[in-house]
Formats: structure tokens, sequence, C-alpha cells
């Protein structure tokens, strides 16, 4: 029996829109578990970027809870929230958001420097040790802008890992990156789930979704279907590409 992670219920959240409200999230209810991937698909404009805003209290919703583990985290104060973000949240976007005059290595070790539970050289022993898994150690002194997209964004899911996150957020980590380096990134995301990472991914590309062992179709700001996969193999891709991509036509993607 798998432990929910995170639980989301009666989530609503909606935009004033020139006089009238946008009701992008329609009463959702999610519950997600340890140790899973799990992909949220759907089309552009469905709210998935909403939702994981919503789940990750990134932002407010409208109304409704989430609660993470047994503790509900919508309604916190804003430092408190921040604090809670920071120790149990990872966070990978589109845009590698690092900062351009710090090096890789540097980026990596920033957020691992606010746990106050670690000591800097156990930070940076940590930060190494990451990098080397990422195959991203040989860059680990060039800015941001002297290497790879693929090699950005790798350090960018270091940097989100570094504090041991309960739960990784991604939204489209994939969406900016040329074939090769999306490979690189899915592998890497593969191997951190197998590793124990529970992680919550929004993308609408098929290639990526494969990666998940579980995935959820939004439309319209609900749930209109979901499919469970066995752990990602490399072995039995075509498979589980044929399977994927009939239960997306269902979806009418
Ligand atoms: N900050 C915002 N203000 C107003 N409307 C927004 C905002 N963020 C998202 N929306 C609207 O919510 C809907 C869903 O957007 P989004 O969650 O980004 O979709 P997706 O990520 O699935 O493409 C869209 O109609 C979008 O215009
Ligand atoms: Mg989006």
């Amino acid at each position: 029996m798998k432990k929910v992670i995170l639980k989301a219920e009666k989530l609503c959240k909606s935009f004033a829109n020139d006089g009238y409200q946008n009701h992008v999230l329609d009463n959702l209810e999610l519950s997600l578990y340890e140790g899973d991937f799990t992909v949220i698909m759907g089309s552009s404009g469905s709210g998935k970027s909403t939702l994981l805003y919503s789940l990750s209290a990134m932002d407010a919703p409208t109304s409704g809870k989430v609660c993470y583990m047994d503790k509900e985290i919508t309604g916190l104060a804003e430092k408190e929230l921040a604090q809670f973000r920071a120790k149990e949240f990872g966070f990978v976007f589109q845009q590698v958001h690092l900062v351009s005059n710090l090096s890789l290595l540097e980026n990596v070790l920033v957020p691992g420097y606010t746990d106050k539970d670690k000591s800097a050289k156990e930070v940076k022993q940590r930060a190494m040790e990451l990098m080397v898994k990422m195959n991203i150690v040989d860059a680990k002194d060039r800015l941001p802008s002297q290497v790879s997209g693929g090699e950005a964004q790798r350090a960018a899911i270091a940097r989100a890992v570094i504090n041991e996150p309960g739960l990784l957020f991604a939204d489209e980590p994939t969406g900016a990156l040329n074939r090769k380096n999306t490979e690189e990134v899915l592998s890497l995301l593969s191997d951190i789930n197998n590793n124990g990472q529970s992680i919550l991914m929004v993308t609408h590309d098929v290639r990526a979704a494969l990666r998940g062992n579980r995935l959820i179709y939004l439309e319209d700001g609900k749930i209109c279907g979901e499919m469970e996969l066995p752990p990602y193999d490399e072995k039995n891709v075509k498979e589980r590409e044929i399977q994927v991509n009939s239960w997306l036509s269902a979806m009418h993607w």
C-alpha cells in the first residue's frame, strides 16, 4: 500500500479576467503517492501549470485545501510557507533559473547552505556527489552561459534536490531542450525517481510522459482520466509508447 504524500481536496482556482471569472481548477481532488513519478498531461491552457502552482503552494488556491503528509499547507502564513517549501519541495521549470554570475557548483550550493542541519562541508560533499551522478562535474566551474541547455537543466535539478525534498515539482522541464538534451534530463529524472525521489511533472511531451508510472489527464481544470504503468524500463519503451499513445487518443489528445 503506497503512502499518500500530497492530497488536494475541492481545489478551485479562478482568475479575474476583464470583469469575468476564469475558473481554471474546478473542485479538483487528487492524491499523490510516495515514490511515484506522476505525470500530468493535457492540452495547452488546460490548467496544468496552475495545478502545479496550487499543489506546491507557490500560489494560493481560491478555495479548497492541500495537505502534505498530514499537514495542511493551504492557509500557512507566507513566512512559514516559504520555509516549508524550501525544506520539503524542489522545483524545476522549463526556463533554467540559474544565477548567471555563479558557477554551476555555486548555483547548486546556494540552497544547500540554507539547511541549518548541515555543515558547509557536508553541503559541498553532497553537491559534488550529485554533480558526479548527473554527469556535470566537469562543468562545475563554468557559468550557466558556458554550458549546454541540458547541462544547465541538470544543474538546476541538482540544485532542486540538494536539500532532499520530499517532492520534486517539474513544469515542462524539457520544454526548451533539443532531443539529445531532453533524453539526458529525462534519464536523470528516471534515475532519481528510481532512487526514491517522488516527482510530479507537468508536460505535453509524450517522450517525457513515458517516464511516469502514473499519468493523469487534465482538461478544463478537471481530471478526466488516468493510467498506471510499471516503472520505466528502457527495454519496454516501444510497448509503453503504444500504450500511452492509445490512452492519449482516448483522452482526445
Ligand atoms: N496569473 C494568471 N492570471 C490570469 N489567468 C491565468 C494566470 N495563470 C493562468 N491563467 C489562465 O489559466 C488557464 C490555464 O493556464 P495554465 O495553467 O498555464 O495552463 P497549461 O499549463 O495547461 O498550459 C489559461 O486560460 C490561462 O490564461
Ligand atoms: Mg503550463
